[in-house]
């Protein structure tokens, strides 16, 4: 999604906005712009594509000499990727600039009214609507520019962060917010603003949130917060606990190989801090024993892979602790009127604690009384903070648009989720928690084990690139494990690929498996291993080329299958943990050997904060 950043202090502002663009490209962009006040007045250069053609473009005018301006990575919604319709967009007179994250909804009905008062526009942009709408209100009006962008987002309808200047005066930012997030960066004579943290960090640790609904007036030595009503809001003052290095590929050539890399380390920071003496204690998340013994229903919600881990938390959730559990789509589920009790819990999975449907679930379960607890990465993000409780993954940033590590630490939040849910309910008694425990305290190093295994899942990548088309398949677990591994392939790679059921391909789509066809098959459910070779048996007989991922103890014959991957022994119920390591690898490497942006796939952004 779109990506903002401001500066204003004493340095030149243009090398830090690029600097701070270049931070958010991971979320997705197709264009970019900066504005900033030069001795020319307010200077807008916008380029579509990467950033480095906006610095081109930049270097051909002589460079940006400013000490105040804003940027922009624009991720297209309105109107194609172009020069045209790239952020900042400028007001009417040329005098107010915009940069924005969101959709505004009314913006054909307010573009009309401002035609009628003589703007015409320059883009096919909602932005626009804003950046014209600022300069009307503003015009001849003897209010601060805040004062007239809080009147402006009172007409907005939809959502936004916003990132406004304005030549009345060029040291000052304003910003906005409703549903789009914004963070402030505070610094020593200097200020920031921006979509995330990751683009302030190399200028400050410190940073204040912005809710919905405030205005925030940035100038080299003061930031002013003010709510809906103008009044002023004290706002308290977070500081980033990661280190820089961790949003740096740290001689890795991709975020993403490197993020693959991390799972050990990341699977060990959800769980370790969690678990004592065998048991699992939640007093971070408010999820009270109680709350667990009651809940007649675990409603799970999540786009993408988010949803992927909850399907398997789902089935490890209703299998250990005998409760009916749903793992829905987000953006289905606050459409169909569910039936949500007061007495169920709603566990929202979020890397990015930002993701638009899945927020908007979440305030529909809330609304209608269920327990909401967030399993989210991105501390202090959106999800986490309107949540009744929070289980947060403490997996680091994750950069790379596919996410591996947030994936591996969603399942085990799951897994803790669903013990101690189980040994609260009476369904596993103390020593069977502990036993889970010590199985929980050995995954990361199993998964060490996976990620050595990674040259033979590179050769297996240059084998099989040329596909244009791949089948995953699995029951149970593994038909959850095999959606994840599908949608990871997809879309770093361009191949197109499906997850089926293994029983339910019969029922229409073997008919597109023909010589050659590659499938992956994910068999690491003892009570299914039968089951599931059967299946790989009708499609080898059609011609399918098989790989195999199966758990240590698999006694069938697999002489059907071109190779064959085998998992450390671990319980069932956590298997998906180990059998998405080789496919995260194969993924990448058939990726790279495609030459595709691995970490920045066409199309696609890391943080989806439109609906
Ligand atoms: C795929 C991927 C996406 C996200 C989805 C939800 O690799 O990363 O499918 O899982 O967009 O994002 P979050 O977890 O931030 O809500």
């Amino acid at each position: 999604m779109c990506g903002i950043v401001g500066f204003t202090g004493n340095s030149p502002a243009v090398p830090i906005l690029i600097k701070g663009l270049y931070r958010l490209e991971y979320r997705g962009y197709d264009s970019a712009g900066v504005a900033a006040f030069t001795k020319e007045g307010l200077e807008v250069v916008k380029s579509r594509g990467r950033i480095a053609n906006l610095e081109e473009k930049i270097k051909e005018i002589g460079g940006m000499n400013a000490t105040c301006g804003i940027g922009h990575t624009r991720w297209a919604t309105h109107g194609e990727p172009s020069d045209r319709n790239s952020h900042p967009h400028l007001g009417g007179r040329g005098k107010v600039a915009v940069v924005h994250n969101g959709i505004i909804e009314n913006y054909m009905e307010l573009r009309q009214q401002l035609e009628a008062h003589g703007y015409e526009f320059q883009s096919e942009t909602d932005t626009e609507t804003v950046a014209h709408l600022v300069d009307y209100l503003h015009d001849g009006s003897n209010h601060s520019l805040a004062m007239t962008v809080l009147k402006a987002v009172g007409m907005l309808r939809g959502s936004y962060a916003l990132g406004v200047v304005s030549m009345d005066d060029p040291e000052e930012i304003v910003a906005a917010r409703r549903d789009n997030p914004l963070v402030i960066g505070i610094g020593e004579g200097e200020n920031m603003i921006a979509s995330d943290v990751t683009a302030i960090i190399s200028r400050t640790r410190k940073y204040i949130i912005l809710d919905d609904g405030e205005v925030a007036v940035v100038r080299p030595d003061s930031v002013v917060v003010m709510n809906a009503f103008g009044d002023i809001v004290e706002k308290k003052i977070q500081e980033v606990t990661w280190d820089l290095s961790a949003a740096e590929k740290g001689g890795y050539e991709h975020f993403m190989i490197k993020e693959i890399m991390e799972q050990p380390a990341a699977v060990t920071n959800t769980i370790h801090p969690r678990v004592k003496d065998g048991k699992i204690n939640f007093e971070d998340s408010g999820l009270t024993d109680e709350r667990l013994k009651n809940a007649k229903h675990v409603h799970i919600i999540g786009c993408g892979s988010a949803l992927h881990a909850g399907m398997v938390g789902r089935s490890v959730i209703e299998s250990l602790c005998r409760v009916r559990s749903t793992a829905s789509i987000a953006s289905e589920f606050r459409y169909e009127n569910p039936i949500i009790r007061p007495d169920d819990i709603c566990i929202v999975i979020s890397q990015s604690g930002e993701t638009a449907d899945t927020l908007a679930a979440m305030r529909l379960a809330k609304q209608a009384g269920a327990y909401t607890v967030a399993v989210v990465n991105v501390v202090s993000s959106t999800i986490a903070r309107e949540a009744d409780g929070v289980l947060y993954l403490w997996a680091g940033p994750e950069i790379a648009v596919a996410t591996t590590k947030a994936y591996s630490a969603q399942l085990a939040a799951l897994y803790l989720f669903a013990v101690k849910m189980a040994n609260v309910r009476g369904t596993i008694t103390e020593e069977q928690e502990k036993a889970y425990c010590e199985t929980l305290y050995t995954i990361p190093e199993k998964i060490s084990e996976m990620l050595a295994g990674k040259e033979k899942m590179q050769y297996l990548a240059s084998r099989y690139a040329n596909r244009s088309s791949v089948f995953f398949l699995g029951r149970g677990l593994d038909y959850a494990a095999a959606m994840e591994a599908s949608l990871k392939l997809k879309e770093i790679s361009y191949i197109h690929s499906e997850a089926y059921a293994a029983g339910e391909l019969k029922h229409g789509t073997i008919s597109l498996i023909e010589q050659g066809t590659l499938v992956v098959a994910l068999a690491t459910q003892p009570a299914l291993y039968e089951k599931t070779i059967s299946n790989i048996r009708e499609v080898v007989s059609r011609g399918a080329e098989v790989i195999l991922i199966t758990g240590a103890d698999f006694d069938c014959d697999a002489s059907c299958c071109s190779h064959v991957i085998k998992l450390p022994e671990i319980r069932q119920e956590m298997s998906a943990s180990l059998s998405i390591i080789p496919l995260q690898l194969l993924s990448y490497y058939v990726a790279v050997e495609r030459n595709c942006d691995v970490d920045k796939p066409r199309n696609l952004a890391k943080s989806v904060t439109v609906e």
